[in-house]
């Protein structure tokens, strides 16, 4: 299962240009990474969805700078005890050459020789936080609450226990169960609340049974309204920093999540884990992990 998304490289593209362009008509080009943080059903981007839940559950910019700020304190902390390096395969200048094809390759900028280490998390005192201009005036998103635009990869396999067990293979997690529901698109971010209560209902385990919840900080609102909704205790809540700090590459996060989460799950001894993430569109998606080691 591989999941991978530039999301510094999205290109400006000009969508109505292909039979050429009418005399006097506006020239039109468009964002295509705004595009896709754009809803058109319910006509707002990403963070106005946020907007809504914050109004919605009455959460203050005060709580989401304080929620960032913690993402990003507990992402350094998880760096520097070299947490991170263990799921982070380093990027390096390299080709990659096959006979009878054109070689391909990576090159890295200027003198930087190697990318180990997510670049986006740095020290973001709440107070500083609270500085930034919001993204809507009145409005409780900004460029530090909001989950960061950056460039990932993600991968891991996926197998059958008897297929692991046939090639001598140690799963790092056992999937447990799954759950997708849908939820109105204004309000796209609660999907992880209704995700995990049906995921909990499948397997009739009770929230305070989860040891650990990696929900994907798409916007800082969005999951305090989930938090929020569920009653959930957050200091199990994306122990080693979320989306805010770390990034959230659309097509890679999920992988990611759900890998943090069967480390973390390794690392802390606890059995059982929920990767969550809310879906553009109106949908939550929530997954259930076992740590084989505390069965
Ligand atoms: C919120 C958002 C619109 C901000 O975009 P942006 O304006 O390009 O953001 P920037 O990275 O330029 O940050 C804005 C400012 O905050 C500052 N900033 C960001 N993080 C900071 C931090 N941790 N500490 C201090 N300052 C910070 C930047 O330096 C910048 O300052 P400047 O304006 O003086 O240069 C964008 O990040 C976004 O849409 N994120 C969410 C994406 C999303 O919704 N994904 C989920 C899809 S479901």
């Amino acid at each position: 299962m591989v999941g991978t998304e530039s999301m510094t490289r999205n290109p400006i593209a000009a969508f109505d240009h292909r039979t050429g362009f009418k005399l006097g008509a506006p020239v039109g080009f468009k964002d295509f990474m705004w595009e896709a943080l754009k809803d058109p059903a319910a006509g707002i981007n990403m963070i106005q969805t946020a907007e809504n839940l914050a109004k919605k559950y009455s959460i203050t910019r005060e709580e989401v700078d304080q929620f960032a700020s913690d993402s990003f304190a507990k992402a350094v902390a998880a760096q520097t005890a070299g947490f991170h390096a263990g799921e982070i395969v380093p990027v390096v200048t390299e080709k990659f050459e096959l006979e009878g094809y054109i070689p391909r390759g990576i090159k890295l900028q200027g003198k930087v020789t190697e990318v180990s280490a997510d670049t986006h998390p740095r020290i973001s005192p709440a107070d500083v936080l609270g500085k930034l201009r919001p993204v809507y005036e009145g409005g409780v998103q900004t460029g530090g609450n909001s989950s960061a635009l950056v460039d990932a990869a993600a991968a891991c396999v996926v197998t059958s226990g008897a297929y692991a067990k046939a090639h001598g293979k140690k799963p790092m997690a056992r999937v447990v169960a799954a759950a997708a529901v849908g939820v109105p698109p204004e309000i796209m971010g609660i999907g992880p609340a209704p995700a995990i209560r049906l995921l909990l209902e499948r397997t009739g385990l009770k929230l305070s049974d989860i040891g650990r919840f990696e929900i994907n900080e798409a916007q800082g609102a969005q999951t305090l309204a989930v938090a929020k909704e569920l009653g959930l205790d957050v200091s199990k809540l994306n122990v080693n920093g979320g989306a805010i700090a770390l990034g959230h590459p659309l097509a890679a996060t999920g992988v990611r999540l759900t890998i943090t989460l069967a480390r973390e799950l390794q690392r802390s001894g606890l059995r059982y884990g929920i990767s969550s993430a809310c879906v553009g569109g109106g949908q939550g998606i929530a997954l259930l992990i076992e740590n084989p080691e505390a069965a």
